[in-house]
């Protein structure tokens, strides 16, 4: 039997372009894994009919079938328990994980900010780069901790601010880089390539 690949479980909520830019580094090989499923609590997220047209299972799950955000978690957890997930990949998923949720794959949930982290954790935060007047943006992958946005940082890239930028112009620039960081980071967890030392998060070279 050829081993199991590294299973992908991909968490949305709207247009899903950084689901895409995993699904196409999959597709070139650059990623050791596959998207096993991919989990919407929005029912119309463009991301969802991305999944569709790549063949991979793509799931509305309504908060509104659930009394509670405890028990809408636990059914994620028995969906993606049921697919024999290695990693949950936040993506755009706009949803706040619950405690429960968060232990039941410790260690195994990462996630894309649109900013330097830890500056400007939460929402509009390349809004909130410009107001503030900040000459280098840019973006994060972290692990996911019980407190949104802090978690060990897995990998950044730098968006120098331009004079005229606009929200539109600098999201726009940072969103490429979130591209090419998001499936970088999935290689280097599907590779086995990291190393977390209280909250550095070491790169070591492919064996
Ligand atoms: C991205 O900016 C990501 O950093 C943030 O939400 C946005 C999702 O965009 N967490 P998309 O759905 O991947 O296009």
């Amino acid at each position: 039997m050829p081993p199991k690949k590294f299973r992908l479980g991909v968490l949305v909520s709207g247009r899903g372009t950084n689901l895409q830019s995993i699904l196409d580094a999959i597709g070139k090989g650059e990623v050791p894994a596959e998207v096993g499923v991919i989990i919407s609590n929005k029912e119309t997220a463009p991301a969802l009919e991305r999944g569709r047209q790549h063949g991979v299972e793509s799931i509305f799950l309504n908060p509104k079938d659930f009394a509670s955000r405890e028990a809408y978690d636990r059914e994620l957890v028995t969906l993606l328990n049921a697919r024999d997930i290695d990693l949950v990949c936040l993506a755009g998923y706009m949803k706040i994980l619950t405690a429960g949720f968060i232990r039941a794959f410790a260690g195994k949930i990462i996630n894309i900010h649109p900013s330097l982290l830890p500056a400007f954790p939460g929402l509009d935060v390349q809004q909130k780069a410009l107001d503030h007047g900040v000459k280098f943006a840019g973006c994060t992958v972290h692990f996911v901790e019980e407190e949104v946005d802090t978690g060990p940082i897995v990998l950044q890239a730098v968006v120098p601010v331009q004079d005229g930028d606009t929200t539109e112009t600098l999201s726009a620039r940072i969103l490429e880089q979130e591209h090419q960081i998001y499936p970088r980071a999935i290689q280097l967890i599907a590779e086995n390539r990291l190393r977390i030392q209280g909250r550095r998060v070491l790169i070591q070279e492919p064996e």
